[in-house]
């Protein structure tokens, strides 16, 4: 497994691999790897003549005032992580590795960043789809490999790579959870033992709605507001948003008709966890 830090390093490897016909995956992440970045490593390595995972906490998609300082970082264990999982590179570059001074260029998708955590992060997306472009343009990947726990953030990414004309595939993975149903997350860590109870709030809501949905409900306030009353009632828990939007232009729908994404944040302090499940239109 090779480790390297700068874009130079990374280009001549590809160069190599490139020359050589291999197919490349590429796994973006942050780093502080857990279950859920190893089951999309593990889609990768099986996909792919190699398999590339950058770690780079990308300071573009925190906002002033979020966690981009303490995000929790753990190189050597994500280093022995992926050498288990037969990873073949690691891109970890330093911020002005991929933002040196005067940097100029960013990439939004505006239409699709102003319902669900575009709402409550609206430069998120924007650093995001900057950075994964950026990656894609370095790592030239057949395919890339992303999570539906950050839903929007797949569908975002998939459209940037359509609109573009980008040449890979976007391969989603299923989000991978704690016994107890929590979504894993690298944030899960700053949960106080409380918090991490009150955790299980956001897949109470989510199984609600979707015992809702089976039994034919279709109206989108209706199963909102059920989620919402779960919500409140856990002290601990503060609503930031239930949404239900279609899965294509992200846009709120009144009535679940086709593929819908039903989606919700919650904060716990200052910690803010996301889930949601996607909804099949029925055959
Ligand atoms: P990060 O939060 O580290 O997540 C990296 C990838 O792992 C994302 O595709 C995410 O959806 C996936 N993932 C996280 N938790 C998961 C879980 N419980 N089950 C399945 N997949 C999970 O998402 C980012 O980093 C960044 O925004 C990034 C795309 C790397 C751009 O900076």
């Amino acid at each position: 497994m090779e480790i390297v830090e700068t874009q130079a390093q990374a280009k001549a490897i590809i160069r190599s691999w490139k020359g050589q016909k291999f197919s490349i995956g590429l796994v973006p992440t942050m780093g502080y790897l857990h279950e859920g970045h190893a089951s999309l490593i593990r889609l990768a390595r099986a996909d792919n003549e190699r398999v590339a995972v950058s770690v780079f906490v990308n300071p573009t998609q925190f906002a002033p005032g979020e966690d981009l300082a303490s995000y929790p970082r753990d190189f050597e264990r994500d280093r022995e992580l992926c050498q288990s999982l037969g990873v073949d590179l690691i891109f970890h570059p330093q911020p002005v590795e991929m933002y040196p001074p005067g940097y100029a260029t960013y990439v939004e998708a505006p239409s699709l960043s102003v319902n669900l955590c575009g709402r409550s992060r609206p430069t998120h997306f924007r650093g995001v789809l900057t950075v994964v472009l950026k990656l894609f343009a370095l790592l030239g990947p057949d395919r890339a490999y992303f999570g539906l726990k950050d839903a929007q953030q797949f569908f975002i990414i998939k459209r940037m790579v359509e609109d573009l004309g980008l040449d890979l595939a976007m391969i989603p993975g299923p989000t991978v959870r704690e016994p107890d149903g929590l979504a894993l997350s690298s944030r899960n860590v700053y949960l106080s033992p409380a918090e991490r109870s009150a955790a299980l709030v956001l897949q109470r809501a989510l199984r609600a709605a979707e015992r809702l949905l089976r039994a034919g409900e279709r109206r989108s306030d209706l199963i909102l507001a059920e989620m919402r009353r779960i919500v409140v009632a856990e002290t601990l828990a503060r609503l930031d948003y239930a949404e239900i939007v279609e899965t294509r232009g992200l846009s709120l729908i009144p009535q679940v008709t086709g593929q819908a994404l039903v989606a919700i944040a919650v904060f716990f302090g200052k910690t803010r966890l996301i889930d949601n499940f996607l909804w099949e239109a029925e055959a």
